[in-house]
């Protein structure tokens, strides 16, 4: 078996933290145990672009366990837990090719490295391994042997989205971000908590009493935003959208523009999917001390080479944490080099919210080798019950009951001809 990770020797320490990860992920855990008997992926080839976590690895035992061959590398070069791809290596057999803190050269390398299995399904977070592959460096009979892909993140949807439009998506592609049981929880709650886990530990700020600026009000931005409120930081949303904007409005917020923002900012916080949302204006109207993180999918929602070129002088403050220094002494402080924040300071999201972001893809994947000779090359959403299933499940792991429909009510809410 093929791998490039930093060394075997920390498997021990990375067992034992993705054992403790399976504790808080009973749906996937469920999944593991079908798959082991009913072998559904038997067969199938998978190439894995993904944070490499305790949660991806998993992801990777439940994929092996259904009969799939799988490799897996690092979908951010931040953000790969060494002690984790070392246990998958070692206790697992699964190929990794992740190392923390990898430069862009080796990052893309190790994107290529799992083509050389030959995969027949990608699974992919930002579309890196899709576009790669459809890259005119890449060997194009390695595309046309793939049956079918899936997303992750809503960054990657965007971009596959686009190369469909301009027809040039090879083949199909389950959005896994859109599922509803994914991005009402892993981008709101997981991405809330997780990217102020990140800037605490990483700068060991008080949130209460701060102000804090949340750039985008998206599902990312809503979680972050609320969670930041919950901890006592005095709130301000920056949007482009009118409807989101009216949405932070109504839910408390203060709205205004990013260059009025940024003068009573302590800390600003990127979720937009988009480009140069903090940019030279913007560092110029900067507070002293003001602290700046990024935790949409990549880094390039803050302008660093903008800062660098305004910058006299530039150095680490802390692990984590690069200070940059202006003409005029005042000193701005950016969080994991721009690059999303909760895993390049942090652990990524809780293990329980992404239970049910990888039961998606576990289930995806066997909705894939059941129908893929069925589909178009365009992005396809997941199949509601699948969705169904997974929150099905998770309440179950909760321990929470519902009530079901009365024939009565279920009749009611199918007719139109009582009203009052
Ligand atoms: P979304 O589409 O729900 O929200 C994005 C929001 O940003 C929209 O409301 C949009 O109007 C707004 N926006 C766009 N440009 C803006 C600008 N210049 N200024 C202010 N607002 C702007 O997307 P979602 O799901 O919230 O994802 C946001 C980003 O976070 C994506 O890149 C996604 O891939 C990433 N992501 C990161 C995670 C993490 O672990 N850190 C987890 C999940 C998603």
């Amino acid at each position: 078996m093929n791998y490039d990770i930093k060394t075997t020797a920390l498997a021990g320490a990375g067992k034992q933290r993705i054992d403790w990860a399976n504790r808080f992920m009973p749906v996937l855990d469920s999944i593991r145990v079908r798959f082991e008997n009913e072998r559904p992926l038997d067969g199938l080839k998978v190439a894995a672009c993904l944070h490499v976590t305790t949660e991806t690895a998993n992801l990777m035992k439940t994929l092996k366990s259904g009969g799939a061959e799988a490799v897996v590398c690092a979908s951010n070069p931040l953000s790969t837990q060494d002690d984790v791809a070392a246990s998958l290596v070692v206790d697992e057999d699964i190929g990794v090719f992740a190392i923390n803190g990898e430069d862009t050269e080796t990052y893309y390398k190790h994107i290529d490295a799992t083509l050389d299995l030959q995969p027949t399904i990608t699974m992919d977070d930002g579309a890196d391994l899709v576009s790669r592959l459809h890259s005119e460096e890449t060997n194009p009979a390695l595309v046309e042997q793939v049956v079918a892909g899936t997303e992750e993140t809503t960054t990657g949807v965007i971009r596959l989205k686009s190369m469909a439009a301009e027809g040039v998506l090879k083949y199909p592609i389950i959005a896994v971000n859109d599922a509803r049981t994914k991005h009402f929880f892993d981008n709101r709650y997981g991405t809330g908590q997780s990217t102020l886990d990140g800037i605490i530990r990483a700068t060991n700020l008080l949130i209460a009493g701060t102000t804090i600026v949340v750039a985008g009000y998206g599902w990312c931005g809503r979680g972050v935003a609320s969670r930041a409120r919950g901890l006592g930081a005095n709130v301000i949303v920056t949007e482009v959208t009118a409807l989101k904007a009216l949405e932070a409005v109504m839910d408390g917020f203060r709205v205004m523009p990013m260059q009025k923002a940024v003068q009573e900012a302590d800390l600003i916080i990127t979720l937009t999917g988009d480009i140069h949302v903090l940019r030279k204006e913007h560092f110029e109207a900067m507070k002293d001390g003001a602290i700046i993180a990024n935790s949409g999918h990549f880094n390039v929602e803050i302008d660093i080479p903008a800062l660098e070129k305004l910058s006299v002088d530039k150095g680490n403050a802390r692990p984590y944490v690069d200070a940059y220094m202006l003409e005029d002494g005042r000193k701005l402080y950016l969080v994991g080099e721009g690059r999303l924040v909760n895993l390049a300071a942090a652990e990524g999201h809780p293990a329980s919210v992404m239970d049910m972001s990888f039961a998606n893809q576990a289930l995806s994947l066997e909705y894939i080798a059941k129908n893929h000779g069925q589909f178009e090359n365009r992005v396809y959403d997941v199949p509601e019950s699948i969705d169904e299933t997974v929150a099905q499940l998770k309440l179950q792991a909760f321990g929470v009951e519902i009530d079901t429909l009365t024939a009565e009510q279920e009749k009611y809410l199918n007719s139109w001809e009582m009203g009052t």
